[in-house]
């Protein structure tokens, strides 16, 4: 499939089947993160592998969103903003932003091209998710993103995008 095909047939899982990642799924999953663009080089945010039930259904209850913890694997990807404050005066947090986002988008696009669900969930309550996962205090938890097997009889929703034409400027605004 191309990365048109790609976009064009994603769409947001949240309940999945009871399948399991092997090691490898999930080392390939990391990649794709870690090969997203990185406008600093500085690589600020880190993954953390969840797997443990338990801790999905705390993760699940904490950024309500139900189901999400039949997903074999949660991904969580947290950010140490001090990383970039220390080389950047300006825009930090914008910075962080972006990178988690990229990194984020990769890693969805691959599960999507190696036939896995996914979401993007940023809904997250920072205190709650910090003392659930350990994660240090300067870190910021940026994204929840549980992949695993779509569960077939859970269809989700997927807006249309806007027209070409309604969003497209020729040269000039
Ligand atoms: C930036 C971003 C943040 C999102 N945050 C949440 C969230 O906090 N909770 C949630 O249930 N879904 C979240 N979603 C999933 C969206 O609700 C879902 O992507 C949207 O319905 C569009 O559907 P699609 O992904 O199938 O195109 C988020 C998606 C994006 C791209």
């Amino acid at each position: 499939m191309t990365i048109i095909d790609l976009l064009k047939n994603r769409s947001v899982t949240y309940k999945f089947s009871e399948e399991k990642l092997g090691d490898e799924t999930i080392i390939d999953l990391i990649d794709s993160a870690r090969y997203a663009p990185n406008p600093t080089g500085i690589y600020e945010y880190e993954i953390i592998i969840v797997m443990d039930d338990e801790e999905k259904r705390e993760i699940s209850k904490t950024c309500l969103v139900p189901n999400i913890d039949s997903a074999p694997v949660i991904f969580v990807i947290v950010c140490d903003e001090t990383k970039i404050k220390n080389v950047f005066e300006e825009n930090a947090d914008e910075i962080c932003i972006d990178n988690a986002a990229l990194a984020a988008h990769s890693l969805v696009m691959r599960a999507q091209e190696l036939g896995l669900g996914s979401a993007m969930i940023t809904n997250i309550n920072q205190e709650e998710m910090k003392e659930l996962l350990n994660i240090p205090k300067n870190y910021i938890v940026r994204w929840v993103i549980p992949v695993g097997h779509s569960d077939e009889t859970a269809k989700s929703y997927k807006p249309s995008p806007p027209k070409a034409g309604d969003i497209v400027h020729l040269d000039r605004f």
